[in-house]
């Protein structure tokens, strides 16, 4: 192993903490862009809890709402004018995934006179990589995506249908407010998919990296294994506080940078997603939870030692060899029957995708990453025919 560390965002978690948003702003700045999603925020009243917050601690704010799942490049550019026009000094994010990576794009675009499209890894010859950004105060209402403790954000450009990223140290939070009271009104489903995601978050680096990262694996496995238990209970009882509060620790231990340390992963089902979500605006772990465990038995084949310890530490299989398939496959089975017993698909026909355009997602997805070869980086690396026969296995 050999990397460098360094994740700078302060976390600051419990129940209740939303009340210091005020106090935690204005270590940065005045005057705050709010931004927020659909307006689920002022349904349950955390908008306004917010707000009241604000302007105990003396804080202004303007608002830009309606960013929307799977965070349009036009509401970046609208929250960008906004932040220049009012003369913003800092942007809180109160939201999910979505709100939180539009924000931290607009916190970039707003200081950049170009379009911000520029930043989004495309498939351009030069992106842009800004070197100015205004300070971002995440408030995650929706455990799943770890956006706010990490310095990537995953926008769209809906006229093309390109989903992609922007992963640059500018873009860290300053501060990460998690309050789990916030994710009490998350409905089931979307509290299932961000179970889902946190955990492919984890899967992806446990199976992409390098060998011989033993602690890093303990540490997957046991976030694996905490989603596992605790997602069910949040799912079944969104009231539940307790497991409400280990999603959301698990979700953003999943993908702050501590548990991808030193296994130089790629997400090479992450890319995969990101373009279905490009093509049909699929809710993005339910599009993950079709095409991981359809990768899962892609991958097994030739990383076989790593599914069989899957198996057996997460799923307590027991495997006659190192080398046992069987036991590998019979682990991702398991898998697989988890996320169907917590509501998530695992076909594109549950989506209601067809096979049309299989090859075009393999396509896409290798113009925004390949390597050398002209394959998605991955472990294996993967070609067109190796991607369409995945989404195909899961069709
Ligand atoms: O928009 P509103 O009205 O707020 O409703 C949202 C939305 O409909 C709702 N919601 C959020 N908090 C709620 C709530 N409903 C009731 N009560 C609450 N407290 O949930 C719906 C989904 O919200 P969204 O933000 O889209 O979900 P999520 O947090 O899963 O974010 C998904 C986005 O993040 C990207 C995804 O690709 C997708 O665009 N990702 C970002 C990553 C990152 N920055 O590190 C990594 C991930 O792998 C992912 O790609
Ligand atoms: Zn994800």
């Amino acid at each position: 192993m050999n990397f460098e560390f360094q994740n700078p965002t302060r976390i600051v978690f419990g129940a209740g903490n939303l009340s210091r948003l005020g106090e935690l702003t204005g270590e940065y700045g005045r005057k705050a862009l709010l931004v927020t999603g659909g307006g689920s925020v002022k349904r349950n009243g955390i908008f306004d809890r917010a707000v009241e917050s604000l302007k105990a601690a003396g804080i202004s704010y303007v608002e830009c709402d309606g960013i929307e799942p799977n965070p349009r490049i036009a509401s970046v550019a609208r929250g960008a004018e906004i932040v220049e026009r009012e003369s913003c000094d800092v942007i809180v994010a109160l939201g999910g995934g979505s709100v939180m990576d539009a924000s931290k794009v607009i916190s970039a675009a707003a200081l950049y006179d170009g379009d911000p499209w520029d930043m989004i890894h495309h498939g351009q010859e030069n992106v842009y990589v800004p070197t100015e950004a205004l300070p971002v105060i995440t408030v995650p209402t929706l455990a799943a995506t770890g956006s706010e403790s990490n310095c990537g954000a995953v926008i769209t450009k809906e006229n093309d249908k390109v989903k992609s990223f922007i992963q640059i140290p500018l873009l860290y939070p300053k501060t990460a407010l998690v309050d789990p009271e916030l994710t009490v009104s998350v409905p089931q489903d979307q509290t299932a998919y961000g179970v889902c995601d946190l955990i492919t978050h984890v899967t992806e680096a446990y199976f992409n990296g390098i060998d011989t990262t033993p602690v890093q694996d303990r540490f997957a496995e046991g976030v694996i294994l905490t989603a596992m238990e605790w997602g069910p209970k949040a799912i079944a009882d969104g009231t539940d506080l307790t497991a409400r509060a280990q999603v959301q620790w698990a979700a953003l231990v999943a993908l702050n940078g501590w548990l991808q340390a030193g296994t130089d992963a790629p997400y090479p089902v992450h890319m995969m997603e990101h373009t279905l979500s490009g093509h049909h605006d699929v809710t993005h772990a339910a599009g993950l939870s079709v095409i991981n465990p359809a990768w899962m038995r892609f991958a097994a084949r030739s990383n076989t030692a790593k599914f069989v310890q899957f198996a057996e530490r997460v799923f307590g299989l027991k495997a006659d060899s190192p080398e046992d398939l069987n036991c590998a496959l019979a682990g991702i089975d398991r898998f697989e029957t988890f996320l169907r017993s917590i509501g998530c698909p695992t076909r594109f026909s549950e989506l209601g995708i067809g096979d049309e355009l299989f090859e075009t997602y393999a396509k896409d997805t290798l113009k925004i990453v390949s390597d050398g070869n002209g394959n998605l980086p991955g472990r294996p690396s993967m070609s067109v025919e190796d991607m369409v026969g995945i989404f195909r296995s899961a069709l």
